[in-house]
């Protein structure tokens, strides 16, 4: 017990997330350059698939190789674990960048100082608001010219809804950028261009010290004034408001330069939450429980298509998981043990023999788990917060090779176990119905079946506008609506009846005409 009170107080999980081009991928490789994980600049590859890609099938295959090395990056640094979890930028995947988000403890959001919050990072912190997570905000590229410190404020206040306070402060920008002013450690880094290494900081306790003038100038008195309206207009910064998700930190600085990275780093150590639990549908497990538990996040599928197995990504919630131990999967009520489960450090793979709370493992899978799966020493658990979203977009998908059913079938399971798209089938017609997020999905599920499952199929347009999952006490009612909606009826996955809207006005319709059904646009609901 005392040993994994120990393991868990040492660990960090979160993720970075921003729009595509704020920084993210700088940000995360001067982060592991301080943690030795890796050495040279340059070694984390992007993970964006760049928008002209979108059909040039050796680019994704490209993407998925890079996106398994770096899915998670574990390294030491201070004598704290930390594990950063990668999230897809491209806007189509965001699907998966949410379930990420459920796997982790806090989150970075990045913001380029000249674009300000960006449609994506809107999108992405309002899913972390959802959820209370811990949120600190990097402005970055400060070297370059950008929004006024005062106004970017307003514009992370007003847009991503959150409560901010600086805890760093720029003196002037671009040009005239001459270094942050850090008011969680007291200190004065100054800036010197292109130069990669991290300057040592000088201490000033207190900002009025004259001393500031030799190393600021001119600019010594603007920036007492601009750090005196600071504390006028924004709160103290309070740890536990942070972790309670109800105030984020402000933090300004340069990843390509790596400038304010070490900073950022050090009072994230300081302030961000150590693995929490999480809710079952059971109760809260806690993670000093003895009792190993985790659940899957994420499923990779293996690229060469003659090994297809797959990598599980269990994110650990409780206990120690040990390697050759049986572990229950809870859907399947059945024990399976793995022989060499996998750890993340930077971006190397090992096999490891115990992974603690907070900790990402590897396992391989021949086709057992699907996301969301749980996987404990015996009890019968099931961890939520991995719903599924109504898609924006859908197609009928029809086997184009009649030899090759029984493979389309496997393939189109399996990917969807993935979570690539979710399949609906018609509850009438029997004809499956493909919907996803983003448009790409279906040109890369197109590509995976026939590369590697050998199968080939074609779509048809549907027209449809969203799902809804529905559920009524009221059985009348029920079986007028099954009986009058027959054609726009179908089943998820897991067997669960789905209202297929044509339009807004269908659904508007439905839902005021049905006051005793009550629709979901996710699909996992309280009742
Ligand atoms: P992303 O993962 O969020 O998509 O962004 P990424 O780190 O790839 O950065 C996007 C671009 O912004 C890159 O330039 C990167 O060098 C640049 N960048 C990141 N941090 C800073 C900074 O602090 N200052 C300045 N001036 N630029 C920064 P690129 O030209 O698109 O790519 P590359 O050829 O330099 O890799």
């Amino acid at each position: 017990m005392a040993n994994i009170k120990k393991e868990i107080s040492k660990r960090r999980t979160f993720a970075i997330i921003s729009h595509p081009d704020a920084g993210k991928t700088t940000l995360t490789e001067k982060l592991l350059l301080f943690g030795g994980a890796i050495n040279v600049a340059g070694a984390v590859k992007s993970n964006k698939i760049k928008k002209t890609a979108t059909s040039d099938w050796m680019e994704i295959e490209r993407q998925r190789g890079i996106s398994v090395a770096t899915s998670v990056m574990g390294f030491e640094y201070n004598n704290t674990k930390i594990n950063i979890l990668d999230t897809p930028g491209h806007q189509d995947f965001a699907e998966d960048t949410f379930r990420t988000l459920t796997a982790v403890d806090s989150v970075v959001v990045v913001i380029d100082v000249a674009k300000g919050v960006e449609p994506q990072t809107e999108k992405l912190v309002k899913v972390c608001r959802m959820r209370n997570t811990p949120i600190i905000v990097f402005v970055n590229k400060l070297d370059r010219e950008g929004k006024d410190g005062f106004e970017l404020l307003d514009e992370i206040e007003q847009k991503l809804g959150l409560h901010v306070t600086p805890l760093s402060w720029p003196v002037g920008m671009g040009s005239t950028f001459k270094g942050v002013y850090n008011k969680y450690f007291e200190t004065l880094n100054l800036f010197t261009p292109n130069k990669q290494v991290v300057e040592e900081s000088v201490e000033f306790t207190d900002i009025n010290n004259p001393e500031l003038e030799e190393y600021l100038g001119d600019n010594a008195e603007l920036l007492r004034e601009e750090v005196e309206l600071i504390e006028g207009v924004y709160p103290a910064f309070d740890k536990q408001q942070y972790l309670d998700g109800e105030l984020s930190p402000v933090f300004f600085g340069s990843a390509l330069n790596n400038f304010g990275v070490k900073e950022l780093l050090d009072a994230f150590i300081d302030i961000a939450p150590t693995p929490l639990g999480r809710e079952t549908e059971q109760r809260f497990v806690k993670p000093e429980e003895e009792a190993f538990s985790g659940f899957v996040f994420k499923i990779h599928a293996n690229m060469d298509p003659n090994h297809r197995d797959r990598i599980a990504f269990v994110r650990v919630v409780s206990g120690t998981f040990k390697r050759n131990t049986p572990y229950l999967h809870t859907r399947h009520n059945r024990k399976l043990k793995f022989a060499s489960p996998t750890a993340f450090m930077a971006q190397k793979k090992s096999i490891i023999d115990e992974v603690y709370p907070g900790d990402i493992v590897g396992l391989h899978d021949t086709g057992n788990f699907k996301i969301g799966d749980t996987l404990t020493e015996g009890e019968m658990l099931k961890y939520k917060g991995i719903p599924s979203f109504s898609p924006e977009l859908f197609k009928y998908v029809e086997n184009a090779d009649p030899m090759k059913s029984k493979q389309l079938a496997k393939g189109l399971d399996q990917l969807i176990d993935e979570g690539v798209a979710q399949l609906f089938t018609g509850k009438h017609t029997g004809r499956k119905i493909i919907g996803t997020v983003g448009a790409l999905q279906f040109e890369v599920i197109q590509y995976r079946l026939l590369h590697e499952y050998g199968a080939s199929c074609r779509y048809e347009h549907i027209t449809l506008y969203k799902t809804a999952w529905f559920v009524s006490d009221n059985k009348e009612e029920l079986e007028d609506f099954r009986k009058r909606k027959a054609n726009n009826i179908a089943l998820d996955k897991e067997g669960r009846e789905v209202f297929m809207a044509d339009t807004p006005f269908a659904l508007q319709m439905a839902q005021d005409k049905y006051k005793n059904i009550r629709f979901y646009f996710t699909s996992e609901f309280k009742e």
